[in-house]
């Protein structure tokens, strides 16, 4: 069948791997990349598809309504997938107007485009679909009442080994939403948005939330790329207060395999939880990097320990994220395909065979806003 989709910030990190997928998997679909190519968006990520003829790219600001539109009604767009945002939790500590702008007022333009377009078709909402990309971070924070790690409930292929639960609570789809920092708000208020244009106007929209990605073209500003980046480069790795938070990490091309899955077959105005059940606390995860960047570099064990730098503690520096994504796996039948710890050797090697990729975004502009962030820290 053919169809007509829009994906939002293709050029980001989890974007490219949607689009890559989309573009490959799909050749009778039209696939838009549209993205406004903001400091995070990079079109190098795409280089390998970019000449597909199911592919097109859009340069375009979600918050600019009328252009939006326009594009609807020119390319009969019937499906959207929505990741454009500002995604990074220090850069909201600083800048908390721009994430409102972007995550909320963005996809709400996103939101009433689609309905004035799709409401003037004589089918309407039919066979149309508005798929919302959200985070596990609007839950707030869990407790981390058993700090020595326990036998968690679940395992999936994701699932380290001797995989550990720091606590016996969990983020369900039923979980109510508390978020903490300007980056979870903001996400947390677009996803009452959509939630919203299905309850009143009938939308056929869809909300997942995802725990922490990793892997190929993660913007370096995030805990895995720049401590994989800084460990080549023998520079600090500045871990916030005394690394005892507690991530749920996800390679990012199993999410854009969930996203196809959810897509395709999930049910109108349903939430997933999408995740791997794979807990780290940061100080372990960092260990395992420089003890994997090591063995590659053929440096001895334990060579860049000394790296590891103690810092100042994020502001409202959420504790724990764990997702339990079972009713995704029991229901839609997807499950992540890759452990962790293949994973991260797979996203080490692919940053340091990539040096030039990171080199590029680490130089000028960046290397300035970087010194910046860890200032005083
Ligand atoms: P990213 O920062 O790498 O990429 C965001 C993309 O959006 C960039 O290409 C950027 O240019 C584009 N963009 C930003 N503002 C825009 C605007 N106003 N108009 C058009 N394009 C704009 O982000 P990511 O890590 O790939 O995250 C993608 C989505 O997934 C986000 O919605 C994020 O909240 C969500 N998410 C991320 C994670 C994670 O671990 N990274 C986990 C769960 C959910
Ligand atoms: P990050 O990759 O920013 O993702 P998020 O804040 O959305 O979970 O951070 C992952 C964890 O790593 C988080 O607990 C904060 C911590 N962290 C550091 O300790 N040092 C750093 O330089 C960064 C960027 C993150």
């Amino acid at each position: 069948m053919k169809r007509n989709i829009v994906i939002t910030g293709g050029a980001g990190f989890i974007g490219s791997h949607v689009v890559r997928l989309f573009v490959n998997k799909y050749p009778e679909y039209n696939i838009i990349n549209l993205d406004k190519l903001t400091y995070a968006g990079n079109l190098v990520n795409l280089k390998d598809i970019e000449d597909k003829p199911n592919y097109r790219f859009v340069k375009m600001d979600i918050c600019d309504f009328d252009a939006f539109y326009q594009l609807m009604q020119d390319e009969k767009i019937d499906g959207i997938i929505h990741l454009a945002a500002e995604s990074h939790v220090d850069r909201s500590i600083k800048d908390p107007f721009t994430f409102a702008k972007t995550n909320v007022m963005g996809t709400l333009s996103l939101l009433q485009a689609a309905k004035l377009y799709w409401e003037s078709l004589p089918e309407k909402y039919e066979g149309k679909r508005f798929y919302h990309i959200s985070t596990d971070e609007v839950y707030g924070a869990l407790s981390m009442n058993h700090p020595e790690g326990i036998e968690p409930p679940f395992k999936t292929v994701a699932s380290s080994e001797g995989h550990k639960a720091y606590g016996d609570d969990f983020f369900y789809e039923t979980t109510k939403y508390n978020p903490h920092s300007p980056y979870s708000a903001s996400k947390a208020s677009s996803d009452h948005f959509v939630r919203a244009y299905h309850d009143t106007y009938g939308m056929p929209t869809i909300v997942t939330n995802c725990s922490n990605n990793y892997g190929p073209y993660q913007f370096p500003e995030k805990l895995i790329p720049l401590f994989i980046n800084n460990i080549r480069n023998g520079k600090p790795l500045p871990v916030y207060g005394k690394g005892e938070n507690v991530r749920d990490w996800l390679f990012v091309e199993d999410h854009a395999r969930a996203i196809d899955v959810i897509f395709h077959k999930g049910k109108i105005n349903e939430t997933y939880n999408i995740g791997g059940f794979n807990e780290w606390k940061n100080i372990d995860l960092i260990k395992v990097m420089i003890k994997t960047v090591d063995k590659i570099l053929g440096n001895p064990e334990g060579y860049s320990l000394d790296l590891i730098t103690y810092v100042t503690d994020r502001l409202g520096h959420d504790a724990r994220y764990a997702i339990d994504s079972s009713k995704l796996q029991r229901e839609l039948g997807w499950n992540p395909s890759l452990q962790f710890e293949e994973g991260i050797e797979k996203t080490v090697r692919w940053y340091l065979d990539n040096q030039e990729w990171m080199d590029n975004i680490t130089s000028g502009e960046y290397e300035k806003y970087y010194q910046d962030m860890y200032k005083g820290r």
